[in-house]
C-alpha cells in the first residue's frame, strides 16, 4: 500500500556557511526520501533557513547590510551547496516568507484563544545605549561565585556556576561595554504543562527511538514549565499582533516554517496542505534533527501543534554529532569543513557514502576519519563494487557486441541476491543504514568471488568457451545492477551512470530482481575512481573558505593609561602538561614553564577549541603578575592570552618560533 509521507531536515540559522555538519543531516533525510520514492511511495521532503533572532539581526548590523540582504546571500550559498551534495529537496525555502507569518500567527491566537497563552512581565539586563534587551549571552561581567572575570551572563567558564544576567558582578553588555539596567517588560508565555498528559503518551508511542526517550523522562520530572515566546523590538523577526513592538521568538516560527515550506510547495503543485497537517489524514510526518534540539521538537512542537489543532509528527528521527578525525567541528583546529570547500576537492556521492556507513537510528556521534575515509572509497566503491561493472564489461562489449546472454548460469545466486534485498529494505526504512551498508558490501564480495572462481580472464583464451564468458559477466553485472539499485538512494549520481551503461532503468527497489537478460549494455566508462589520502587530508588544512565575520567589538570600555598598562608582566612561557578538568567542561589546566621565572598552575577556558594533547610545549604568552586566584578547582596563578569570541573560537597568542619561556613581552 503505498504511503504519503512529508519529511523536513532541521532549518539551518541562515548567517553562516553550510559545513558538513548540516550536510551529514540532509544526507541523512535524503537517502529515507530517495529510499521511499523507490519503494513506491509519495515523499515529499521540504527545509529551509531559519532566518529570524537576533543574532542574524545583529550579524546584519555588523555587516552594514539589512537582515533581508543577510539571509538571502545565505540562501543563494545554502541552496548552491547542497544542490552539490544531491540533497533532491522538493522546496528548500525561509522562514522570513508571507506562508510562515500567516502559519505563526494562526497557530499563535488559536493557541492564545484556547488559554495556553499567559502574558506577565520580565525583569531583564537592558542596555541603554544599543536601546536593547540583551539575551544571556551579550552580557558579561564577574562571576558571582568565584568572581572571574569575562563571563557570560548564564553560566562560568571558570567554576561552572550557572546563573541569571542579574546576578553577574560589574556586567557589562557585549554590545556597547556599558553597564545594563535592570528593566521590566510584559512577555508572552505558552503553558507547556497543559500538554504533559498528551506529550508523556505520545512520546511513547513509537515517535521517537528509545535511546532519546531516557532524555525526556528526565524534562518530565524537571517539570514542563512556561516557555517565554515573545521577544521585544529590536528583533528581526515577525511582530506578533495585538502587541505592538513584540516579537514571536525564533524558536516559536521555526518549525511553523516547515508548514510554511510545504504550503509554497502546494501552492505550486496542487498537492493538499491538510491533508498533511490536519489531524485524522492518511498521511506521515517525519522530522530528522540533532540531539541538540530535541527539546523543541519532542516537546514544544507536539504541543504547540496539538494546542493550534494541527497533527503532531509520527517520527522524530535525532541523531548525533559528526567529529573530524576524532574532533568537534571546530574553525581553530582546522576541522570545520564548509561544504564549499568538501565540493572543490572531493566528490559529494563519497560522502553520503561513506557517512551512510556510519549512521544508525541513534544518537550517539560519528566520525569522519579522513583516513578511514579514504580507505573505505577505495577498498568498498572501486575495489568492491565498481570492480565487478568495470572487469566484466569488457567481456560483453568486447566480444559479443555488447549483449548479454540469454539465459543466467546460476538463477539462483541471483535468487539469492534479490531476496536480500527485503531485508536491506527493512534496514533503510528503520534508518539503520551502517548495517544496510555492511549487508550490501558483504552481497558485492559474494559478487567479486562468483566472478574470481569463474574466471572468465582464462574462460576468454579459449574461443569455444565464449558463450560462458558472457554468461559469467551477464550473472556478475545482473548481480552488480542489483547492488546499484540498493545504493541508489545513497549515489543517485553513480547509480544514474550505471543504469545508462546496463541500458535499463531502475525506477523502483525491486527492478533489478528481474534479470536484464538478451539486452544490450554500452560501452564502460569508469563509475568512480581511487582516492589520495594527500587530497583528502586537504579538507582539513585549509581554513573554511567562507569565514564569518565577528561580532562587533564592545565599545567605550573606558581606558587604561599606559602606566597602568605596564604594571602587567607578560611572559612567555611554555606549556609542560595540559590536562582535562573533571567537572568542568569548558576549563583546561595547564603548567607552565616561565623559564627562570618558574612555574605557574593556571585554569584557562580554551577546552573547546583545543585537544590538551596538542598543547603540549606549545608557547603562550601569560600575564605572570596577576594576583593568584583561588577557583573551585584550585588557584589559578596566571593567565594565558587568547583571542577570539569564545567557545570554539578562541586562538591563543603564540609568540615567535625563537622566543624562549621566562622572555618578557614588550
Ligand atoms: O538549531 C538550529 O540550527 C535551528 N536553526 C534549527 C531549527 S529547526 C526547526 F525547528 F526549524
Ligand atoms: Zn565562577
Amino acid at each position: 500500500m503505498p504511503r504519503s509521507i512529508l519529511v523536513t531536515s532541521a532549518l539551518p540559522y541562515a548567517n553562516g556557511p553550510t559545513h558538513l555538519g548540516h550536510v551529514t543531516e540532509t544526507v541523512q533525510t535524503d537517502i529515507w526520501v530517495r529510499f521511499q520514492r523507490l519503494r513506491g511511495h509519495e515523499c515529499h521532503y521540504v527545509c529551509a533557513d531559519d532566518t529570524h533572532g537576533t543574532p542574524i539581526m545583529l550579524q546584519a548590523r555588523a555587516e552594514g547590510i539589512t537582515p533581508e540582504a543577510l539571509i538571502e546571500r545565505v540562501g543563494v550559498e545554502r541552496r548552491r551547496s547542497f544542490a552539490g551534495f544531491r540533497i533532491g529537496f522538493d522546496n528548500y525555502y525561509t522562514t522570513h516568507s508571507p506562508e510562515n507569518r500567516h502559519y505563526t500567527e494562526l497557530v499563535f491566537k488559536a493557541l492564545d484563544a484556547a488559554g495556553h497563552i499567559d502574558r506577565r512581565p520580565v525583569v531583564q539586563a537592558y542596555d541603554e545605549q544599543a536601546g536593547m534587551f540583551l539575551p544571556d549571552r551579550y552580557v558579561k561581567g564577574h562571576c558571582p561565585r568565584c568572581d572571574a572575570p569575562d563571563q557570560y551572563g548564564d553560566s562560568c567558564e571558570a567554576c561552572g556556576a550557572t546563573y541569571s544576567p542579574s546576578d553577574l558582578k560589574n556586567p557589562v553588555s557585549v554590545l556597547s561595554g556599558t553597564a545594563p539596567i535592570q528593566r521590566e517588560s510584559e512577555h508572552l508565555f505558552f503553558k507547556l504543562g497543559h500538554f504533559e498528559d498528551m506529550l508523556r503518551a505520545w512520546t511513547r508511542s513509537g515517535t521517537l527511538h528509545p535511546a532519546v526517550t531516557n532524555k525526556l523522562d528526565e524534562w518530565f520530572e524537571a517539570g514542563l514549565r512556561d516557555w517565554d515566546v515573545s521577544r521585544d523590538a529590536p528583533y528581526f523577526g515577525f511582530e506578533i499582533p495585538g502587541a505592538p513592538g513584540k516579537f514571536f521568538y525564533v524558536w516559536l516560527d521555526a518549525p511553523i516554517g516547515y508548514m510554511a515550506s510545504f504550503d509554497d510547495l502546494c501552492r505550486r503543485t496542487g498537492l493538499d496542505f491538510d491533508a498533511y497537517w490536519r489531524p485524522g489524514g492518511n498521511t506521515e510526518l517525519h522530522h530528522f534533527i540533532g540531539k541538540d534540539i530535541l527539546y523543541f521538537h519532542s516537546l514544544f512542537w507536539p504541543a504547540t501543534l496539538e494546542g493550534a489543532g494541527f497533527r503532531k509528527p509520527d517520527g522524530v528521527h535525532v541523531h548525533g554529532f559528526l567529529t573530524i578525525n576524532g574532533q568537534k567541528m571546530s574553525k581553530s583546529r582546522g576541522t570545520f569543513v564548509t561544504a564549499e570547500r568538501y565540493l572543490e576537492l572531493l566528490p559529494a556521492e563519497y560522502f553520503r557514502y561513506f557517512i551512510a556507513g556510519k549512521l544508525g537510528p541513534g544518537v550517539d556521534d560519528f566520525d569522519l576519519n579522513l583516513e578511514e575515509f579514504t580507505t573505505r572509497i577505495n577498498a568498498e566503491i572501486v575495489g568492491k563494487l565498481v570492480n565487478l561493472a568495470s572487469r566484466c564489461a569488457p567481456f560483453i562489449t568486447r566480444g559479443h557486441d555488447g549483449l548479454l546472454a540469454s539465459a543466467l548460469p546460476d538463477p539462483a545466486l541471483h535468487a539469492d541476491f534479490a531476496r536480500a534485498g527485503e531485508s536491506i529494505a527493512s534496514l533503510f526504512e528503520a534508518r539503520e543504514y551502517a548495517a544496510a551498508i555492511r549487508e550490501i558490501m558483504a552481497l558485492a564480495d559474494r559478487a567479486n568471488q562468483y566472478v574470481d572462481a569463474h574466471k572468465p580472464w582464462v574462460l576468454a583464451r579459449d574461443p569455444a568457451r565464449a558463450s560462458e564468458v558472457q554468461a559469467v559477466a551477464t550473472q556478475a553485472l545482473n548481480l552488480f545492477r542489483m547492488l546499484m539499485a540498493w545504493l541508489k538512494p545513497v549515489m543517485p549520481d553513480m547509480a544514474t551512470r550505471a543504469e545508462a551503461f546496463l541500458g535499463a532503468p531502475i525506477r523502483h527497489w525491486d527492478d533489478a530482481g528481474t534479470p536484464l537478460l538478451g539486452t544490450r549494455i554500452q560501452p564502460y566508462d569508469p563509475l568512480a575512481s581511487r582516492l589520495d589520502l594527500a587530497l583528502v587530508n586537504k579538507l582539513v588544512e585549509t581554513p573554511p573558505s567562507t569565514p564569518q565575520p565577528p561580532p562587533p567589538p564592545p565599545e567605550g570600555t573606558g581606558e587604561v593609561d599606559i602606566e597602568t598598562f605596564q604594571k602587567v608582566d607578560l611572559r612567555v612561557a611554555r606549556i609542560a602538561s595540559a590536562e582535562l578538568v573533571e567537572g568542568a567542561d569548558k576549563l583546561l589546566k595547564l603548567s607552565l614553564d616561565l623559564g627562570e621565572g618558574g612555574s605557574r598552575q593556571v585554569f584557562a577556558g580554551i577546552r573547546a577549541a583545543y585537544d590538551p594533547a596538542t598543547l603540549v610545549d606549545r608557547l603562550v604568552v601569560v600575564v605572570a603578575n596577576l594576583k593568584p586566584r583561588k577557583m573551585r578547582f584550585g588557584v589559578s596563578e596566571g593567565m594565558v592570552l587568547a583571542a577570539g569570541p569564545g567557545g570554539e573560537d578562541i586562538f591563543l597568542l603564540a609568540p615567535d618560533a625563537g622566543a624562549r619561556p621566562g622572555m618578557r613581552v614588550k
